[in-house]
């Protein structure tokens, strides 16, 4: 019997790769974003709609599936949103939406998700987050923060789920090239922001990176051999060597040098 996936934010980017690949393999795939008329029909697997910033919407989703297929074997929280600003100027709304489509939204969909799997006396559960989750980065705090809380919460969920045959991981991109810059929430700029000079040249490096990344087929490569493994590890990073290694240079550095290898990367 074909496995059956769910993946959010399959409209765009890692997402849509992803989706479209694991369907390719031979998995039911059903996909999700907040507006799938605005889209073509995926070729190989089926839209739906899930705003994470929606409880109801959450739960229609999978009552949906639910009805159609009776059974969920994986899900992968891949949709998620960016944020940018100084964070001295962010509004407080502002970083809450991003909390909800990061970090509450895929929590609640897990919820959701999870009585099913532990009647099935198994699953699979891969979320999305980010190698900037392992560090503050500048101008990036609330997303950090967002991703990082996810971050955790999977690594406690994993052992509490470990007992109801329910495998989870995360996987920790670097910079991928897809549509991340154009959703991205950007803090009003402050009239003679303090900052401005510095952000702007922050803003310029980041974009840089990402229209410079990877291409998404490579995480969607890399969670089809995850999937089938029987003992996956608790995090995987995927990104240019550099980025993955940042990780690693954190906990051997001290911190103050550490910061000042970030400042420069980021041109402050
Ligand atoms: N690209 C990178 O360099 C990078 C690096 C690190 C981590 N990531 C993470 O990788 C994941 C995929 O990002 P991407 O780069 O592929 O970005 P993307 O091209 O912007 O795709 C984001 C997807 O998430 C969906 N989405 C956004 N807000 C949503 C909400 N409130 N409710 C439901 N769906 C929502 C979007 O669908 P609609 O807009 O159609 O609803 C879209 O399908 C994200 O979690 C991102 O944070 C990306």
């Amino acid at each position: 019997m074909s496995k059956v996936v769910l993946i959010t934010g399959a409209s765009s980017g890692l997402g849509k790769a992803t989706a479209c690949h694991l369907a390719d393999l031979g998995y039911v795939v059903y996909g999700t974003c907040r507006n799938p008329n605005q889209y073509e029909t995926p070729p190989n697997y089926k839209l739906i709609s899930l705003d994470l910033n929606q409880p109801t919407s959450i739960q229609s989703a999978v009552e949906e599936l639910l009805g159609e297929e009776g059974r969920i074997d994986v899900l992968i929280n891949n949709a998620g949103s960016g944020i940018i600003g100084p964070m001295e100027e962010l509004e407080i709304d502002a970083l809450r939406a991003n909390f909800e489509t990061n970090c509450y939204g895929p929590l609640l969909l897990m919820q959701k998700v999870l009585p099913v799997m532990r009647k099935q006396k198994e699953g699979f559960v891969v979320s999305i987050t980010s190698i900037g989750c392992a560090m503050g980065l500048p101008f990036r705090g609330a997303y950090s923060a967002s991703k990082g809380a996810l971050s955790l919460l999977t690594e406690s969920l994993r052992m509490e789920v470990k007992p109801f045959g329910i495998k989870m991981c995360t996987i920790a991109p670097g910079d991928f090239v897809s549509d991340i810059a154009s959703r991205r929430y950007y803090a009003p700029q402050k009239e003679q922001s303090p900052y401005e000079a510095i952000y702007k040249r922050n803003l310029a490096t980041i974009d840089a990176h990402v229209s410079s990344g990877i291409q998404p087929e490579v995480i969607a490569h890399k969670i089809a051999r995850i999937l089938p493994q029987k003992n996956p590890k608790v995090h995987y990073r995927v990104g240019a060597p550099l980025q993955k290694f940042s990780v690693v240079l954190k906990g051997i550095l001290p911190s103050r040098l550490f910061e000042k290898l970030l400042l420069l990367f980021f041109k402050n």
